[in-house]
């Protein structure tokens, strides 16, 4: 499977490498999540830097109520379709809830299977010290790591609800040691989520690895959204960190009424479209 830039081939494809360079140049990364081939080819065509197939897709394109329900085979489906559209940008997979808890054996073969199986060039994990041992050994095969710290999604019952991080001082040194050790096992960059800007901008000083921030303030090196939050595809309201930048989810509906009322009136199909 080729991972070339088609669409673009001017356009500098984004490999692992890159994301360093790019905070050291000062440069802010811009990554996004897609969880189909028309949301992946949407991040493709604006030359975002790294599209994550997020295991938000639960919730953003299959309609759970949270992230726990994803599967490593819905993951392999929908991170398969993304790649089919995503040639320049960077690919990266989530790892479901329980694809990497449960032994590091079974954290490196699910990991392998989302580069091996849907073209993944990275793999995300959420969480530091309980999952440390599963990063070490999928860095070890040869698969690069997002590290994921702050509010995790996939904590929500242990952590009692999607809470803000790093108000309390013990919390933000918790997370300052935690982005330190992420950055020790080598992850190439850590997305901090939900965390409040002055402690998500002191860690952004003090790693060499980018941070990519989700509701974490402006200093990060770099910032990822969900994809239905971006362009308006969700029915919910988005949270206050995200900025809708469309309505996609109003016009789909007003397209598929005008449809409806041609078809009701007898208008569509016209003569234009008949043969
Ligand atoms: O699943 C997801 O979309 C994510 C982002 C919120 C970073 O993990």
């Amino acid at each position: 499977m080729t991972t070339e830039g088609q669409h673009y081939p001017d356009r500098l494809k984004r490999r692992v490498h890159h994301f360093r360079k790019f905070k050291e140049e000062g440069r802010r990364i811009v990554m996004v999540t897609a969880h189909d081939f028309p949301t992946g080819l949407a991040a493709e065509l604006a030359d975002v830097d790294a599209v994550l197939v997020g295991d938000s897709l639960g919730m953003v394109a299959l309609g759970f109520d949270t992230t726990l329900s994803v599967t490593m085979e819905m993951m392999l489906h929908h991170t398969a379709a993304v790649r089919r559209a995503v040639k320049t940008a960077f690919l990266i997979a989530d790892m479901p809830f329980l694809s990497y808890q449960v032994s590091v054996e079974q954290a490196v073969t699910n990991a392998g299977r989302l580069v091996q199986e849907a073209g993944a060039e990275a793999v995300k994990l959420e969480g530091c010290r309980e999952v440390l041992p599963a990063i070490e050994r999928i860095l070890a095969a040869g698969i690069p790591v997002l590290g994921h710290i702050g509010l995790l999604p996939q904590s929500v019952n242990k952590l009692g609800g999607y809470k803000i991080r790093g108000r309390k001082e013990d919390d933000a040194e918790l997370l300052m040691q935690e982005a330190k050790l992420l950055e020790q096992v080598g992850v190439f960059a850590i997305v901090l989520e939900a965390v409040i800007p002055s402690v998500a901008a002191e860690i952004t000083r003090q790693v060499k690895i980018p941070t990519i921030g989700i509701g974490a303030g402006p200093m990060c090196d770099g910032q990822v959204l969900v994809m239905g939050d971006v362009v308006g595809l969700t029915a919910a309201t988005s949270p206050k960190f995200a900025k809708r930048y469309a309505n996609v989810l109003k016009e789909m509906t007003q397209a598929v009424q005008a449809y409806a009322h041609e078809v009701r009136e007898g208008t569509f199909p016209g003569t234009e479209h008949t043969y």
